[in-house]
């Protein structure tokens, strides 16, 4: 049996004492040994430290639990101990800032979790909820230990219960590298992001092996549960990464638009503002025709800091673009609809996702900068069957209950509870701008005048004339934010060009806001 680790201590002189202590320490950063590293080198897999010394600022890590060990007895367990147990934990810094990470060591046990790896996970967890920094969980498991039993399913629990614990109070954020199956998935979920490697990471709750069973599904690991399942048709994932160093590049561009914790503000990096920050591109970016789709992005290129812009969920419902950003060197999350797929109507997942970005923001203090372009809610059974009510009903709650400065800038159109939902002044958005192009209404004017003067329209000489010239009227009366702007539920309609300048200013307004929700044990959000 390999690496029989008694723990049987030999040494008696002082320097003989110091020499285990190195042999020791050595024998820890083997993890399962030579063979099991080769082994994972070859899946192009990089090992648990060797994603720790990419992570983590040079010289910086600090490792904690380096010796412990299982206590398990049966199945030949009490023969076979490793260092460390198969997770490395400790602390150290990213950028200069302090972070928790544990990386799970494929190479002991396939990574599997254990009653006292899972009490490494905790105690770091602990000092990251006491401490308030962010955790990172590099995740490479064969789920539980299976010879331990209950005890392995019991230290699940007790993560399962610190990640909801520390939700909202420091950024968690989970790297998938490797396999992540059974109950396992649910600690990631809980997590405020996931990341997953594209072809050497998985997460299903069963794997292809049960499903057929139950199923009769022919499935792969990867068709089931791999970086491309998850980041385009569940929205489990919210980045699919090319390789383990793409996705800790990843990791350390996300911890820079976020605090350390929900009592601070995201760092603001050096930004020198110019006599002149007006961006001419923005005011030839609307099409002349309505109908026709342009890319929010290029409305988000034109507003925020120069490559500033991170999107998170990019392949999931496109017709909603969320994603983190810099202006004027501070953080803020942006969520925007986005005409070029399906006119940018809001639809179950779109509203799913946005709802969920919205919630990471405010609870971490990330401004919101919310951009308009929606024609409504999606139509049709499929979306009714599937739950648009409660569905668009997280992405108005999570709006409303959010305290951080919100904004809105209104590019053309917003119709019915769409425009309600997406930020509006009556849900407590802080500054509402309009775009001149904006058309602020209860729908799209054709169909308004279709139902408004139906009967007028059948008894025409001309029908279709007569539709047209309602459609020109309501166009005239409502396509255009002047209504809005009227009342008062639009602050201020800008050129197009002004919007970074108009932003800037607005957030830099908005910097100390401060407001309370209604004293409430907590909110009960339409799950
Ligand atoms: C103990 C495990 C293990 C496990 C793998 N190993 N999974 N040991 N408990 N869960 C060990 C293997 O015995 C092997 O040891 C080494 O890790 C590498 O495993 P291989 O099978 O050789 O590697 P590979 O071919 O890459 O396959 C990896 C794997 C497979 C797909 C993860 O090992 C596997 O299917 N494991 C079992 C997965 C599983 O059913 N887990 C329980 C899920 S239920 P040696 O000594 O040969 O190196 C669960 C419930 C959680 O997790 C509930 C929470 C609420």
């Amino acid at each position: 049996m390999e690496n029989q680790n008694k723990p049987i201590y030999t040494a008696s002189s002082n320097e003989e004492k110091t020499a285990l202590l190195h042999k020791k320490n050595a024998e820890a950063l083997l993890g399962g040994g030579e063979k099991r590293i080769e082994a994972q080198h070859k899946k192009g897999k990089l090992t648990a430290r060797e994603r720790i010394d990419l992570l983590m600022d040079e010289g910086s890590f600090q490792e904690i639990d380096k010796f412990v060990m299982h206590r398990a007895k049966d199945f030949g367990l009490d023969k076979e101990h490793y260092l460390g147990d198969g997770v490395v934990t400790g602390y150290g810094e990213v950028n200069g800032r302090l972070v928790y990470v544990f990386s799970q060591d494929f190479t002991v046990f396939g990574g599997s979790l254990s009653e006292t790896h899972a009490e490494k996970i905790c105690k770091i967890m602990d000092m990251a909820l006491k401490n308030g920094a962010p955790v990172i969980g590099l995740n490479d498991s064969g789920g539980a230990r299976i010879q331990e039993g209950v005890n392995s399913l019991g230290g699940y629990a007790d993560i399962f219960y610190r990640n909801t614990l520390a939700s909202g109070v420091v950024p968690q954020l989970s790297a998938i590298m490797g396999p992540c199956a059974g109950g396992a998935v649910y600690s990631p979920a809980i997590t405020d992001f996931i990341l997953m490697v594209e072809n050497t990471s998985y997460m299903f709750v069963t794997g292809p092996n049960v499903v057929k069973t139950v199923t009769q599904e022919n499935v792969t690991a990867e068709e089931l549960g791999g970086a491309s399942a998850h980041s385009t048709k569940s929205g489990v994932t919210h980045f699919s990464c090319k390789n383990e160093v793409e996705c800790i590049r990843h990791i350390k561009s996300l911890l820079s638009y976020m605090p350390q914790n929900c009592e601070e503000t995201a760092p603001i990096y050096p930004y020198e503002l110019l006599e002149d920050e007006t961006r001419e591109i923005l005011d030839a970016l609307i099409p002349e025709n309505a109908n026709h789709p342009y890319d929010i992005r290029e409305v988000v290129a034109g507003i925020v800091d120069s490559d500033s812009f991170l999107e998170v969920h990019e392949n999931y419902a496109d017709n909603i673009v969320v994603g983190f950003a810099r202006i004027a060197g501070r953080s803020i999350g942006i969520v925007g609809n986005q005409p070029q797929s399906m006119a940018g109507v809001l639809d179950n997942h779109a509203s799913i996702k946005a709802a969920r970005f919205v919630r990471f923001c405010d609870s971490f203090n990330v401004p919101l900068l919310v951009l308009v372009d929606v024609p409504g809610f999606l139509p049709g059974t499929d979306q009714e069957w599937n739950g648009i009510i409660t569905n668009g009903a997280k992405l108005l709650y999570a709006f409303s209950e959010a305290t951080v400065p919100r904004i809105t800038v209104i590019t053309r159109k917003a119709y019915g509870g769409a425009y309600d939902v997406m930020n509006s002044k009556h849900i407590g958005a802080d500054m509402n701008f309009a775009w001149p192009t904006a058309e602020i209404a209860v729908m799209g004017a054709k169909g308004a005048s279709e139902i408004i003067f139906k009967k007028e329209i059948a008894e025409a000489e001309n029908p279709e004339e007569k539709l047209q010239e309602k459609v020109d009227d309501y166009t005239a009366k409502f396509a255009n934010p002047y209504r809005a702007a009227h009342r008062g539920f639009i602050d201020e309609v800008i050129v197009p060009s002004e919007t970074r300048t108009k932003l800037i200013k607005a957030f830099k307004m908005l910097e100390n806001k401060v407001d309370k929700l209604p004293r409430k044990k907590h909110g009960n959000i339409p799950l």
